[in-house]
């Protein structure tokens, strides 16, 4: 039932659901080439000096429970990290709550926030994990928009109109960089949303787990540097700009001083305490990955230098392409094409996917899986050899269906 009966190997997760048909096909002998799972470890390797740091961890005997809140020193790096790349103060002792991946902050945020029929505002398209862990809690979503035809920015006038006639909403939650769009949303429209969220007196989340994979002249800010005084929870990780996904490393920050904001927290970290811990050695390796800015700057800047490369090449070939379009992105590692499916007699997006791995032996996700019909996500981390094959056969296959 819910959202476990969508598709016959539907794992809680759209990008997954293709799996167990993809490892079926691949131990028949074909070549699959997966553009599902957003892992830049996949890609490339995490840095050299992190997984030292971790061996380091270990051979110092640090495979004890860490404290629920976080090892010390990681919440120092995260701070001092704040501070550096946002001017941001943060309280080392309070406002910072280390999780297992940002999944887990998410888990929390919904178990802490969502009572029986509560809501929540998520933006079409999400991310698909925000839908299933707020309808696994019970929760509703109200949507707003991310408006394709004005590079995936929020209409702000559809939100205000679907705020008005929603009551219970608990939070409202926004992605920059975008996953699945590729997008970064412009600091203009981000005050007003903050504007907005204090209007309806909603809590503020903001998931910027790609803030430093940005490219193609994109301008981030984070909702650090604008929502002083609004009620705000700022989610990060390790997976992505650290290159550190199998780490699991996540947090949140939840630097208000209002009452609804430190009770908030106070019950996160209830939940925390009932886990226990995070994984002890990945989290003093992530403290050092944030210290080493110099060693960072190194592996990052290759990382994204590469990954706008593959973005951009495989961008060119979408819109070459008679059956696809797509903005242009200019963060994380995604684009989101709108499928011309007059032109393709196929039925849908989830019907595409489908059929696009048992005929030709590409998987991407289903746009629907995002909130978004008609569409497919494509992962851009592979190589430009890699994206071209795939390109040709995406093309091929939509050919033979016209
Ligand atoms: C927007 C967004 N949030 C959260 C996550 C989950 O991150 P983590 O590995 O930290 O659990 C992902 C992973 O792809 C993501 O794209």
């Amino acid at each position: 039932m819910g959202i476990f009966s969508e598709a016959s190997n539907y794992a809680g997760n759209p990008v997954e659901e293709q799996d167990k048909t993809a490892k079926e096909l691949m131990a028949k002998g074909r070549k699959v080439i997966k553009l599902s799972r957003g892992d830049p470890a996949v890609y490339f390797k995490t840095p050299k000096y992190i997984i030292d740091a971790y061996i380091e961890a270990l051979r110092e005997g640090r495979s004890q429970y860490e404290y629920f809140y976080g090892a010390q020193e990681l919440r120092e790096a995260i701070a001092q990290r704040y501070s550096r790349m946002y001017n941001l103060d943060l309280n080392v002792e309070e406002d910072i709550i280390v999780t297992n991946g940002v999944s887990e902050s998410l888990i929390f945020l919904n178990s802490v926030l969502m009572d029986n029929g509560d809501k929540a505002v998520l933006f079409k398209p999400y991310y698909t994990l925000y839908k299933s862990l707020l309808e696994i809690n019970n929760g509703r979503a109200v949507y707003g928009n991310y408006d394709e035809k004005n590079s995936w920015a929020i209409d702000l006038d559809h939100l205000k109109k679907s705020l008005l006639h929603s009551k219970r909403i608990k939070y409202m939650l926004v992605t920059n960089p975008n996953n699945p769009t590729g997008t970064v949303l412009d600091r203009k429209i981000m005050e007003e949303v903050v504007s907005i969220a204090n209007d309806n007196d909603l809590i503020l989340v903001s998931d910027e787990i790609y803030d430093e994979i940005l490219f193609n002249g994109a301008k981030f800010t984070s909702l650090a540097q604008i929502a002083k005084g609004t009620k705000h929870v700022i989610l990060n990780g390790a997976s992505k700009n650290f290159d550190a996904p199998g780490f699991r490393i996540g947090y949140m920050i939840v630097p208000g001083e209002d009452k609804i904001s430190k009770g908030f927290k106070e019950r996160v970290v209830r939940y925390a305490q009932m886990r226990l811990s995070v994984n002890m050695p990945a989290q003093y390796a992530i403290a050092e990955g944030m210290r080493n800015v110099r060693e960072h700057k190194k592996a990052l800047s290759y990382m994204v230098r590469e990954i706008a490369d593959r973005t951009n090449f495989a961008y060119k070939l979408i819109n070459e392409s008679r059956y696809m379009d797509a903005v242009r992105p200019n963060g994380a590692f995604y684009v989101l094409p709108r499928l011309n499916i007059k032109d393709i007699k196929i039925k849908d997006d989830t019907e595409f996917a489908k059929r696009l791995l048992l005929e030709a032996n590409v998987q991407v996700t289903r746009g629907s899986g995002f909130g978004s019909d008609n569409h497919i996500r494509i992962v851009t981390l592979p190589d430009k050899g890699v994206i071209k094959e795939a390109m040709e056969r995406i093309d091929g296959f939509c050919r033979k269906h016209k």
